[in-house]
């Protein structure tokens, strides 16, 4: 069967994080950085229980059978009411999951060797569909702001002299996965006017936004192009319920221009038919009925203690040359350490010692990797484990680096 698979499912690459985790899952007393799950325990599953039969109990007639592939109008309506501002139904789809949603993105603008601007580091589940669907990728490094301007001007730079269509522009502003940073403001205002120049689009993967614990949120870089720039094209946004609702749910929506939503939803046509009609509407009366606000609250106390006790843990426990991100939201923290010690064979060592994390030479398009630096997931331990987990790894990197 093997000679008749395509050029591109042939070369395509899997999500090695799934390999490496599952290196790690049979090690009895494992302490897992590693995964990048959700707790289970902030999903709302008695309320969703309740809707899901009461919707189809009530509306079994209508969201049993197919929907639009562009999603439940009634979904459409409640997420707009939610974010404060109606767009039109054209310039919004309902995909399954953000996955979706990046996936038709790239397939309604880049021809294979187009390229695809993508932080250093990113999230591999992007980057891997990205290469699949034939993009020439480019890191671009990030600072404690955001995406590093004058690189990504100097990359996009040299891609034009070399003949090169930059396609697109994708960024994960807030607590970033797996950096754990979150793009000031002004970042972000640079970015939107940067792109705004040179037409490029930017795709916003806004998995995480909602999941602040401490400080002020900074407005999504959709929402400033809208408000400031009265533009509604330039940022398409894709938001996910995965991390709020639960990722089995693969409720998700994308948001911006309305041609190139309609070539998506035209993809979804081809792909899915249409997201499920279930979740959809389930989705639509968990907002109507007022649950988000109070469930969000709740998740944002669930993560809380955790992420304050991987602060202080790492402060305390790790080495005084290992410098971290301090996120005020999200599930990751990041870790860079000196230029020397290699985190993928830190990696084999912890395992061996019933500890695990994300190599962070994952996270970069292949041939342009960082050796030198991890990711830490917050949401998965006890605190007990986080205090432990942490101390181990400050003393392997001792005896790691002398
Ligand atoms: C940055 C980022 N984008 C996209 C996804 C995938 O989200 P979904 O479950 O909605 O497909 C994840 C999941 O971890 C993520 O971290």
């Amino acid at each position: 069967m093997k000679s008749l698979f395509s050029e591109t499912t042939r070369t395509m690459k899997s999500s090695l994080i799934r390999e490496l985790v599952a290196s790690t899952r049979n090690i009895e007393g494992l302490i897992s950085f590693a995964g990048g799950f959700p707790s289970p325990k902030t999903f709302p599953k008695e309320t969703l229980a309740a809707l899901y039969q009461e919707v189809v109990s009530n509306e079994g007639a209508s969201v049993l059978q197919y929907g639009a592939s562009e999603g439940d109008s009634e979904l459409k309506k409640e997420l707009f009411k939610w974010e404060g501002y109606d767009l039109g139904q054209d310039k919004m789809l309902i995909t399954v999951g953000a996955t979706n949603a990046i996936y038709y993105m790239t397939r309604a603008l880049v021809d294979p060797g187009d390229v695809v601007i993508c932080e250093a580091p990113s999230f591999l589940g992007s980057l891997v569909a990205f290469e699949a669907l034939g993009a020439d990728l480019q890191a671009v490094p990030l600072d404690l702001e955001g995406i590093d301007m004058n690189a990504l001007s100097e990359k996009v730079e040299a891609c034009h002299k070399a003949g090169k269509k930059v396609k697109m522009i994708y960024t994960i502003p807030d607590f970033h996965n797996p950096a754990g940073l979150t793009m000031s403001y002004v970042r972000r205002k640079a970015l939107i006017e940067y792109a705004l120049a040179m037409n490029i689009p930017i795709l916003e993967d806004n998995p995480y936004s909602r999941l602040r614990f401490s400080g002020e949120p900074v407005p999504t870089l959709f929402r400033i192009a809208h408000e400031e720039y009265r533009n509604n094209s330039i940022v398409m946004e894709v938001v996910s319920f995965s991390k709020i609702l639960g990722p089995g749910m693969r409720i998700a929506y994308a948001k911006g221009d309305s041609e190139l939503i309609e070539r998506m939803c035209s993809w979804q046509q081809k792909v899915n038919i249409t997201p499920d009609c279930v979740s959809q509407r389930v989705t639509a009366r968990f907002l109507s009925g007022g649950y988000m606000q109070p469930h969000l609250d709740k998740t944002c106390d669930f993560y809380r203690p955790y992420l304050n006790r991987m602060l202080s843990a790492m402060a305390t426990s790790l080495p005084p040359y290992i410098q971290y991100t301090r996120p005020e939201g999200g599930i990751f923290t990041w870790l860079w350490l000196p230029e020397d010690m290699n985190a993928d064979s830190l990696f084999e060592k912890a395992k061996a010692h019933k500890v695990s994390f994300i190599p962070g030479s994952k996270f970069y398009p292949s041939g342009q990797e960082k050796f030198n630096c991890l990711r830490l997931n917050f949401s998965y331990s006890t605190v007990e484990q986080i205090d432990a987990g942490i101390k181990a790894l400050g003393q392997m990197m001792e005896e790691f680096y002398t």
